[in-house]
């Protein structure tokens, strides 16, 4: 007999055939006849301002239908000119083509609209335009001293915890003590898919927007306030996303440009940025990061500080969790954490996965390994004697936190008790070997998510639920929860998502989409599953009469009593014989509030890295990476396994390769390309192994997941750089670790 319990299990995603296929319609695939084509031109300059447009030169060209630019865009947009995006920072969200004002290198400065792509790409390379430059500072190196704390009550910024203890007393009585500064690259998204947006025109102001975002209802309300449509004439649609990794967490130009053009023209019309367009609307800021630590003579943590500095854009202050996580991932009585800001002549910093934490664990973790060098203690061992049995920032214990058995399991799988302390001390041949550790804590966040289930009398499931799918496993996660909330096979049920005719969900971020569309999910289907028990007991004769709710389960396509598995109805039966065509539930899920807020609710991880670097070449393999993770119930081991996968891999490109570089003089971003931006490829990559301790949790949510998208991030990159100071004794502190740094 088949199973239906499908939450857990190493499902294959239910979205794979359709991608591999071709079958799966990105934002710009989407077909539409009489399509007019857009082609964004770019500001050379980082400051100054437009002087002339010779838009008539290129309107000359047959096939040309307009340029727009700040000279001719209506003011019908920005009605609403307070209006911004769901996620937006403080400040004034950048606004294309309102104003011949240059604020940063390659911003949008007009949109060529033709007949074809080709011909648009080609009237916009002939476009001239004439700026008045002004002087730019893209360099945060030289504005340390314009640095300030963000905030003032107004942009969305949650300070650190005010300081706890004595920590500078602490920190110069300590035993042992530590203090370094740290820093990496900017980073720039880097999906495979390109922005793009495919924009059909119904007539006046009713548009459908087929938009690359993780979130179709951010869109829509920021399209409906800005251009001031009508909310039931805009409708926002994405089925797929090429990658994300927070880049579509707000609504990009490209999406207003598009809009903008099909109002204008009343026709469909496609818009799509180049790659190196694609560094042009918000990057991982740089940061500045400077760590003390000071430890007791048993190696427990005495003080801790840790402070940051990076860049917002003039125009929004941009502020994500870097330094705040230092304040809990360890016991330590004596903490003070900073966090500051300067602006810079750049676009506005945007999340990028795992925001904050991915770049504070880089300085912690690697602080952390200089401590137990100072301290002569084995690195996970410094880390165990400072355990946090409980969240010191909020001063409350958590939810679970099995980090303990990330500790005790990710050690024994990759054989850390084998390892000697002294960089190295371990060697293959030419190869210098070296293990270093790292890990993190991230958020575990439900947030309010609406669905609809409905199941025709043939016994087919279709829930819908408007979040994304960034890769992620949304659709599958999804499928697996309805068809065991309901006890039908797999093949029965349709998840639909990513339609703002959808039930309201939130977008795709913060690794919260399992815990509050899934709930939601789970909770329709639940009462879709009550509905048809009701049907069933209204059968003459049936062995459920008197079952409450709780005295049954639906499996294997029956409804039985849990006391007696002999007593059951067929489900498809019950909707056959009912008469009803169709059956429905609705409804949205929020978090229990007076439960959680008790407790503090995070995922943990830690990771351990083997690297082999060549002692004459500098060049670094990373061979094996064990990354342990406690993140509550898993739902798919198959696609959680994937995302930590991704996570890992990208944590070796943060450490060894990935960086914008900014040529100052020119205020731009130079490597804004994939031949020169580079990320790890297949070859760069060896074993990497996943565990999933057991992680029970009946506080974050009702199913028990705390999500496992960013967590699996945490602590790669500061693993490597501690290995390969393990394996080399040299200690980079200026990431990513290229190669002439280990010469
Ligand atoms: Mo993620 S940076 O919340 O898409």
């Amino acid at each position: 007999m088949s199973t239906t319990n499908y939450i857990g299990q190493a499902t294959s995603r239910v979205d794979g055939p359709a991608k591999v296929s071709g079958a799966a319609t990105y934002s710009a695939e989407v077909h539409l006849p009489n399509l007019a084509y857009g082609y964004v031109v770019s500001s050379p300059i980082a400051r100054g301002k437009i002087t002339k447009i010779h838009a008539d030169e290129v309107l000359a060209l047959p096939g040309v239908i307009q340029v727009f630019s700040h000279e001719n865009v209506p003011s019908v947009a920005w009605l609403d000119k307070k209006h911004q995006d769901q996620v937006a920072p403080g400040g004034s969200p950048f606004r294309a083509l309102q104003s011949p004002e240059i604020q940063f290198s390659q911003q949008p400065v007009a949109m060529v609209m033709a007949e074809s792509f080709e011909l648009a790409r080609y009237a916009a390379s002939l476009l001239r335009i004439e700026y008045e430059q002004e002087a730019h500072e893209t360099n945060l190196e030289t504005q340390r001293a314009k640095g300030y704390e963000p905030g003032k009550g107004k942009t969305g910024y949650q300070p650190p915890p005010p300081p706890r203890g004595n920590p500078d007393k602490a920190w110069e009585q300590a035993a042992h003590r530590m203090e370094a500064e740290y820093v990496h690259g900017t980073q720039h998204h880097n999906p495979m898919e390109l922005f793009s947006t495919t924009v059909d025109w119904h007539g006046e102001g009713k548009i459908t927007a087929y938009d690359k975002t993780q979130g179709v209802f951010n869109v829509k309300n920021y399209l409906v306030g800005v251009f001031g449509l009508n909310k039931d004439d805009v409708r926002v649609v994405n089925h797929f996303v090429g990658g994300g990794f927070g880049s579509g967490l707000r609504p990009q130009y490209s999406v207003y440009l598009a809009v903008l053009a099909a109002l204008e023209l009343r026709r469909p019309v496609r818009l799509t940025l180049t790659r190196a367009q694609m560094f042009s609307f918000g990057h991982r800021p740089q940061p500045l990061q400077y760590v003390k630590l000071g430890t007791n003579p048993d190696g427990s943590l005495a003080a801790l500080q840790h402070h940051v500095l990076h860049e917002t854009s003039h125009f929004e202050e941009y502020t994500e969790n870097i330094v705040t996580w230092s304040g809990m991932l360890y016991q330590c009585d004596n903490v003070k954490l900073g966090y500051q800001v300067a602006p810079l002549d750049v676009f506005t910093p945007l999340d990028m996965r795992a925001p904050g934490a991915a770049s504070g664990s880089i300085a912690l973790e690697i602080a952390m390994d200089e401590m137990a060098y100072e301290a002569g203690i084995d690195p996970l061992e410094l880390r165990l004697r400072s355990y946090a049995e409980r969240d010191q920032n909020q001063d409350k214990p958590f939810s679970s936190k099995k980090l303990r058995d990330c500790y005790h399991q990710g050690a024994a799988k990759f054989g850390w008790e084998k390892r000697t302390m002294a960089p190295g001390s371990m060697r293959e041949g030419n190869m210098l070997v070296g293990w270093g550790v790292g890990g993190g804590v991230w958020d575990a966040t439900q947030k309010k998510s609406a669905a609809k289930a409905s199941i025709t009398a043939d016994g087919k499931l279709t829930v819908l639920s408007g979040s994304g799918e960034n890769g992620a496993g949304t659709y599958t996660i999804m499928t697996q929860i309805a068809a065991e909330t309901l006890g039908l096979p797999l093949e029965a049920v349709t998840y639909q998502l990513g339609d703002t005719d959808q039930p309201e969900a939130p977008l795709q971020g913060g690794s919260w989409t399992a815990a509050s569309v899934g709930t939601a999910v789970q909770s329709v289907c639940q009462d879709l599953a009550g509905k048809i028990l009701k049907l069933a007991q209204k059968q003459a004769d049936s062995p459920l009469q008197d079952a409450k709710f709780e005295d049954v389960e639906f499996l294997n396509g029956q409804i039985r009593l849990r006391a007696d598995h002999s007593q059951s109805v067929v489900i498809r039966d019950v909707l056959q014989s009912s008469g009803e065509a169709k059956i429905e539930a609705d409804g949205s899920t929020t978090p229990n509030m007076p439960k959680q807020s008790q407790y503090s609710l995070h995922s943990h991880n830690v990771v351990f890295v083997e690297v082999k670097v060549d002692e004459d070449l500098g060049t670094v393999h990373v061979t094996r990476v064990v990354n342990a993770i406690a993140a509550g119930r898993i739902l798919n081991q198959k696609t959680a396994r994937s995302q930590v996968l991704g996570s890992v891999v990208w944590g070796i490109g943060m450490a060894l390769m990935e960086e914008t570089v900014i040529d100052h003089k020119f205020g731009r971003y130079m490597n804004h390309n994939f031949a020169e931006y580079h990320v790890p490829v297949n070859a760069d990559i060896r074993d990497i192994d996943v565990i999933f301790v057991d992680e029970e949790d009946d506080i974050v949510n009702p199913l028990g997941v705390k999500g496992i998208g960013e967590v699996g991030m945490l602590g790669v990159t500061a693993a490597v750089a501690n290995a390969i100071y393990h394996a080399t004794g040299k200690r980079v502190r200026d990431l990513p670790i290229t190669i002439d740094k280990l010469l």
